[in-house]
C-alpha cells in the first residue's frame, strides 16, 4: 500500500519514527511529509533513512512531478502523527500552505489523523469544532491516549501507541492483509456503522442510580471487529470501563434518553449515512419517574423509619422505535441483542422468536444468560435469528471477538450495495 505519513511539529514527532518503521516493516511503501516545524523535532535524515525515500516539505521542490498534488492522488492512505491542534485546524478549514496541506487536499483515500497536544488545547472549543467537522467528513480522528504529557502534567493528549495507530490505521484503509474478515464478503470498507455498548443507568439523585451488570465487552468486540473490516465506527458508549478500540469514534452517554438522543444524532449526520445499526446495549426498560436535584434522606424527622417509594416510568424502545421510524430507501440494517433464558414456557429460541417478532429488526442476536453466563465474561454463546427464517446460526461458546466475527459475517453480506 502507497502511504503518505504527515508529521506535524509536536514533541511526539519522535513517535511517528516508530510509526514509520511499523509501516516499512508490514511491507508498505512510505513517504513521510513533515512540516516545516516538525523538521525542528526531527531532522530530515532521520525520516530519508528510515522510510528510503526523500523528504520535503515544502511546494516548491519537485516541482516538475506536481508533487503537491500527485502524493495525495496517489496514496492509499494518508495518516499524520503527530497532528497537532494547528494541523488539524488547516486540515478542517481546508488551508493549503504546505505539502501535508497540500496533500490532505488531494487525497481521496482513507485520512487518519492522530493527534496529540496538551489537555487545555485539545479540549479547546476550536479543537472541538474542528474534529467535529473532520470526523463529519469521513476523517478518522483517533482519539489521544491520557497520560504523562511533555511538561509535569498529564491529561487527555498524549500520542497513542505507534502500534495502536498503526492497527486504527490501517483498519480505515480497509484492513490490514491479515485481518479478521478480509475475505471481499465480511469486509465493510465504506459503511458507517452505529454500535451502542455497555449499560444505561437512570439517575434517581446526584448520586444514585438504577443501573445493570452490562460490561460493554461484546459491544466493544463488535466495534473493534467493525472498524477492523473498514468500517466507520460510531461507538455510543454506556458507562464502560474499558480501553476505546482504535479507529472507533465513542460518544459517552450515561442514561437511556442520552442513549436515544445519541443515535438519532448519528443517524441524522447528513455526510456519511449510517448502514448498520447494532444495539448491543442493555438499556434500562424504566426510569425513575422524578430526579430529586438533592441527595434522597434516610430519614425526614425523629423516629421516621419509613422508606421512600420509588416511582418508575417507562423508557422508550429505541431499538423498536427505530424499526417503527425508518423509510424505504437508505434505511439502516437493524440489529437487536436479546438476553434470553428458557422456562417451562419454551426455550432460549423459542422466547428469542417471539422477541424477534416483537422488535421488529433485521437480525436477533440471542444470548443464553443465566447466574454465570454472559454478563460480565469473556466467553458466550448466542443464536443468529432473522424474520421470514428457520435457520438459526449458533456461534460459541466463545470469545466475544469470535463472535462479533460472526456477527459481521451474517451482516456484511446482507448489506445492500450503496449508490
Ligand atoms: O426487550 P429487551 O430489553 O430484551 O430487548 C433487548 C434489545 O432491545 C437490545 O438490542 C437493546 O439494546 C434494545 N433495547 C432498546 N430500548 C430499550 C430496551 C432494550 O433499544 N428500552
Amino acid at each position: 500500500m502507497r502511504v503518505v505519513l504527515g508529521v506535524s511539529g509536536g514533541i511526539a514527532a519522535y513517535k511517528a519514527a516508530l510509526v514509520l518503521r511499523l509501516l516499512t516493516e508490514a511491507g508498505h511503501e512510505v513517504t513521510v511529509v513533515p512540516t516545516a516545524a516538525a523538521l525542528r523535532f526531527v531532522g530530515a535524515p532521520t525520516w530519508e533513512a528510515l522510510s528510503g525515500r526523500p523528504v520535503t516539505s515544502e511546494v516548491w521542490d519537485e516541482v516538475p512531478s506536481v508533487n503537491h498534488v500527485r502524493l495525495g492522488q496517489e496514496a492509499d492512505l494518508v495518516l499524520v502523527a503527530p497532528a497537532t491542534a494547528d494541523l488539524l485546524a488547516r486540515a478542517a478549514h481546508g488551508l493549503a500552505n504546505d505539502l501535508l496541506t497540500n496533500t490532505l487536499l488531494t487525497a481521496r483515500c482513507p485520512v487518519v489523523l492522530a493527534p496529540a497536544m496538551h489537555t487545555e488545547m485539545w479540549t479547546h472549543a476550536a479543537t472541538v469544532a474542528n474534529v467535529a467537522l473532520l470526523r463529519e467528513r469521513g476523517v478518522t480522528v483517533i482519539d489521544p491516549a491520557s497520560g504523562r504529557l511533555t511538561g509535569k502534567d498529564s491529561g487527555p493528549g498524549r500520542l497513542p501507541e505507534p502500534e495502536e495507530i498503526v492497527a486504527a490505521a490501517l483498519a480505515a484503509a480497509g484492513g490490514s492483509d491479515d485481518a479478521v474478515g478480509s475475505g471481499a464478503q465480511g469486509r465493510l470498507t465504506g459503511r458507517h456503522v452505529v454500535i451502542t455498548a455497555g449499560g444505561t443507568r437512570e439517575p434517581l439523585d446526584p448520586v444514585r442510580f438504577l443501573g445493570n451488570r452490562s460490561s460493554g465487552k461484546q459491544g466493544y468486540a463488535v466495534a473493534a471487529a467493525a472498524a477492523e473490516r473498514g468500517a466507520r465506527v460510531t461507538l455510543i458508549s454506556a458507562n464502560v470501563a474499558l480501553p476505546r478500540p482504535p479507529g472507533c469514534e465513542v460518544v459517552e452517554v450515561g442514561s437511556a434518553l442520552e442513549l436515544q438522543e445519541a443515535v438519532h444524532d448519528a443517524l441524522a449526520e447528513g455526510q456519511h449515512p449510517v448502514d448498520v445499526v447494532v444495539m448491543t446495549a442493555a438499556v434500562a426498560d424504566f426510569r425513575p419517574a422524578h430526579y430529586t436535584e438533592s441527595k434522597i434522606k434516610k430519614t425526614h424527622g425523629e423516629g421516621d423509619e419509613s422508606a421512600p417509594v420509588v416511582e418508575l416510568v417507562r423508557n422508550p424502545d429505541i431499538l423498536a422505535g427505530l424499526v417503527r421510524e425508518r423509510g424505504s430507501q437508505d434505511s439502516p440494517y437493524i440489529v437487536g441483542f436479546a438476553a434470553e433464558t428458557g422456562d417451562d414456557t419454551g426455550d432460549v429460541l423459542h422466547h428469542a422468536r417471539a422477541k424477534l417478532k416483537r422488535k421488529g429488526c433485521d437480525l436477533l442476536v440471542a444470548n443464553e444468560v443465566g447466574a454465570d453466563k454472559t454478563f460480565g465474561q469473556d466467553t458466550s454463546t448466542v443464536h443468529l435469528l432473522r424474520p421470514g427464517s428457520e435457520d438459526v446460526v449458533t456461534i460459541g461458546p466463545a470469545g466475544k471477538d469470535v463472535i462479533a466475527a460472526g456477527l459481521w459475517d451474517a451482516v456484511a453480506p446482507a448489506l445492500p450495495d450503496r449508490a
